[in-house]
Order: C-alpha cells, then structure tokens, then sequence
C-alpha cells in the first residue's frame, strides 16, 4: 500500500479541526510562506483525544511554533486545565499570541518565551502530560530534565521519532540525538512506551513507576 495514499485516507476520516485552528494555519501559511514545522491534523487530533482520555489538566509544550499543537490541546483541556508553552523564536510568537488571545480556550495557555532548557525550570510543579516538539538535539535533555516531573500515569508525546527514516542509520547529530532518545525511553524502567509509525514517527510514553 503507498503511505501517502493510506495518509489521506487516514485525514479524510479524522475529526476536523476547530474553525479557529483552521484560521490559524492559513494565517501562518500567509505570514510565513512555511508551515511544514505544524504538526498536522493527525498528530494534533492524536493529542486532542490522548488528553481527554487520560483526563490531562497540567501541560508542557516545548515547541510552540505559531500555536497549532498548543491551541489543539488548549481545546481538549477542561476549564480549569493549564497548558505551559515554550518557544524561543519571536517570528513566531505574534501569530501563536493573537490566537491565543481570540480562542475562548486561550487564557488556559501560557506562552514561555526563551530557551526551554532556560524556561522550563521557571515553570513549577509537575506536568500530567508533555508534548516534546521543540530543538531535535536537546531531546535527551529534555526527557531527563521533565520525566521526573511527570505525574504517576502522566503521558508524554515525543514528535519526530523517525525523522524522516534517518535513525535507522544516523549520521547527523539530529537523527543521532533522536535515536538516542528512543533508546533511552526504551531503557528506562519507570516507563512504558509505543513508537507509532504515524506521520514523521510520535513515540506515547506512560510513567509507571514513581522514581
Ligand atoms: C516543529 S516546531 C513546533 C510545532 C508546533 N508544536 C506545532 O504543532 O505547530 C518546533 C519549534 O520549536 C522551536 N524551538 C527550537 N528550539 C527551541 C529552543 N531551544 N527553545 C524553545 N523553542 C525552540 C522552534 O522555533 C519551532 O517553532
């Protein structure tokens, strides 16, 4: 079967995003003339569900890009939910705030700007649920720094497993920060883990154990 066809048959029977959310692309597409760092419906219909199911109230992103991913799970969260994203580039931030600012689900959102391995520890108290999405060389610190803070049964969502099939065999220091990740979850035993072969590769981690 051809993956992209199997991708579009996949797209054409998922949940639409909000109006807004809709808004929000064109809006980046406009701005920008680039969008190929959004996540997509796929992976933000993903998040969406995975925060109701796992009754998420207390979100870090690391990533925000023009608030695509951000604003999915602001949606998904409850009233009361509250979502920490930390992006580092101000070509950015215009658009995501402005979004942020329209969306009835926006006040749930704080945009960190900054380095995240900078800002991520001015953000207190532990997280139910982690969307790693930002800088592909930090991944292995990312993960060491948040996993302790992730609640008991907390999920985390790593974007960009596969990296467009270069971990197989990495050779950039991207790919091998990526793979070294991969096999950092796949060793630690407070965790349980499944790589899903959707899109560019999302790896679901459940914490099990309390280290
Ligand atoms: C793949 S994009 C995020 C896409 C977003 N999650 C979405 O679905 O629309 C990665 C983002 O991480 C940001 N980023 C890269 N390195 C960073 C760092 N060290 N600290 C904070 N943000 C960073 C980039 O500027 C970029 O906007």
């Amino acid at each position: 079967m051809d993956l992209r066809v199997a991708e579009e048959y996949a797209l054409a029977h998922t949940t639409e995003d909000s109006d807004i959310i809709k808004e929000l692309i064109a809006v980046s597409e406009e701005d920008l003339e680039f969008t190929d760092m959004l996540s997509g419906r796929q992976v933000g219909r993903l998040l969406a569900i995975l925060i109701k199911l796992s009754g998420a109230h207390r979100v870090l992103e690391l990533g925000t890009f023009t608030g695509y991913s951000a604003l999915t799970m602001a949606e998904a969260l409850p009233r009361d939910g509250e979502l920490f994203t930390c992006e580092y580039n101000k070509r950015y931030e215009n658009i995501a705030r402005t979004f942020f600012e329209k969306s009835e689900h926006g006040s749930k959102i704080t945009l960190c700007m900054g380095k995240a391995l900078e800002t991520i520890p001015t953000i207190d108290g532990e997280f139910d649920f982690v969307f790693l999405d930002a800088d592909k060389i930090n991944y292995p610190s990312y993960y060491e720094m948040i996993q302790p803070r992730l609640t008991l049964g907390g999920i985390m969502v790593i974007d960009n497993v596969l990296w467009g099939g270069e971990v197989l065999e990495p050779s950039t220091d991207k790919a091998k920060a990526i793979d070294r990740l991969s096999k950092q979850i796949h060793r630690d035993k407070s965790v349980e883990q499944v790589m899903l072969t959707v899109r560019d590769g999302i790896t679901v981690v459940r914490k099990k154990v309390k280290a």
